[in-house]
């Protein structure tokens, strides 16, 4: 039996955070046993925000690092580069001519940015439309994405539907994958973490970048002694995801008030260090050889250009401009 198809990305857009390790890259690798899995580098989503090019170079190599050294294995799973295949932002243009601009305009990812009166690139509003071209070349079955992402996986879904009705049945229609136990991790001030915000803990950190993160969460100024509240405090909040072992335990001495929250912080920051400490040592060498790691692009843009390459052909058959 055929493995079903499995597709997603992330954008080389700056430094990983934890955040984006539980939030993403690690489903990821819970699933490439299971799926024919294409994992991507959006550099050209990224190039929204990132316009430099020894950034671009940069992240997008910790990127390819990233996902290898949290535990995917380039032979099975196709890790690729979104600009190597064509085809996406060919696509792309061709669901421009499907799309409105009202409909666009319903994006959250845009009304955030309009909210913040930011101005705002062609190539941001048209960011779902990329996105969908991305998604449907590879007729995955499921797209593991964050919840933040869930509109984006509808659009994509709508614009299969759209184009369908038009031109006949050419693409499956895609379903977002968000496992129920992936919350939003909370960054150093509780809000999300988002390296939009500074209030990230980064995931290849050295171990002073990590304590230095932990070490600023914020706290309220109870002295020690005094029990704790785990349902508001920060620092057990990411107890939750990191500590799972002893979370009771921690649970029970924050109730008690037999912890600080200085311990309370080195515990954690022992905790994602731990985690931490053996994908770092693989990110570090893989960052340290780029000539692997062009290998693994070039070998992942040549398995997914073949699959682009053909839904395409059935596209530009699909709306008349090849006979
Ligand atoms: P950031 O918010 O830091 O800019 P991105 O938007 O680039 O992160 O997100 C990359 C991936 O990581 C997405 O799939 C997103 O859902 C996930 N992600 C980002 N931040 C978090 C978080 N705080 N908790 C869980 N998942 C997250
Ligand atoms: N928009 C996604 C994010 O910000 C990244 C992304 C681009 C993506 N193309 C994709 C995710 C295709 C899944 C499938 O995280």
């Amino acid at each position: 039996m055929t493995k079903p198809t499995l597709l997603s990305g992330v954008k080389p857009s700056g430094q990983l955070h934890v955040g984006n390790y539980l939030g993403a890259i690690k489903q990821f690798v819970d699933l490439q046993h299971k799926y024919n899995m294409y994992v991507m580098v959006a550099d050209y989503h990224a190039l929204n925000t990132v316009q430099s090019k020894e950034k671009m170079q940069q992240q997008t190599k910790e990127l390819v690092a990233a996902y290898v050294a949290v535990g995917l294995d380039p032979k099975k799973v196709t890790i690729f580069k979104q600009s190597d295949i064509p085809q996406h932002t060919e696509l792309t243009w061709i669901f421009n001519t499907i799309t409105t601009m009202p409909y666009l305009m319903r994006a959250h990812a845009f009304k955030d940015a309009e909210a913040k009166n930011k101005d705002i690139s062609v190539g941001t509003f048209d960011y779902p439309m990329l996105m969908a071209s991305d998604i449907l070349l590879y007729s995955p079955d499921v797209v593991p994405v964050g919840k933040d992402q869930k509109q984006h996986i509808e659009f994509a879904r709508d614009t299969a539907q759209k184009f369908n009705n038009t031109y006949g049945e050419t693409f499956t229609l895609p379903k977002e994958l968000i496992p129920a136990e992936v919350a939003i991790i909370p960054g150093i001030d509780g809000q999300k973490m988002s390296k939009s915000y500074n209030n990230v803990i980064p995931l290849f950190g050295t171990d002073e970048d990590i304590d230095k993160a932990v070490m600023g969460i914020k706290t309220d100024s109870k002295e020690k002694g005094v029990a704790l509240d785990p349902t508001t405090d920060i620092t057990f909040k990411l107890h939750e995801h990191f500590s799972k072992k002893q979370i009771e335990e921690l649970r029970e001495r924050y109730l008690k008030g037999s912890i600080g929250y200085k311990e309370s912080k080195e515990i954690l920051a022992t905790n994602i260090k731990e985690l931490v400490g053996p994908m770092r040592e693989t990110y570090t060498a893989l960052l340290n050889n780029p000539n692997k790691i062009k290998k693994i692009l070039d070998k992942g843009a040549k398995r997914a250009g073949k699959v682009a390459a053909a839904k395409m052909k059935e596209v530009k058959r699909a709306i008349g401009v090849t006979q």
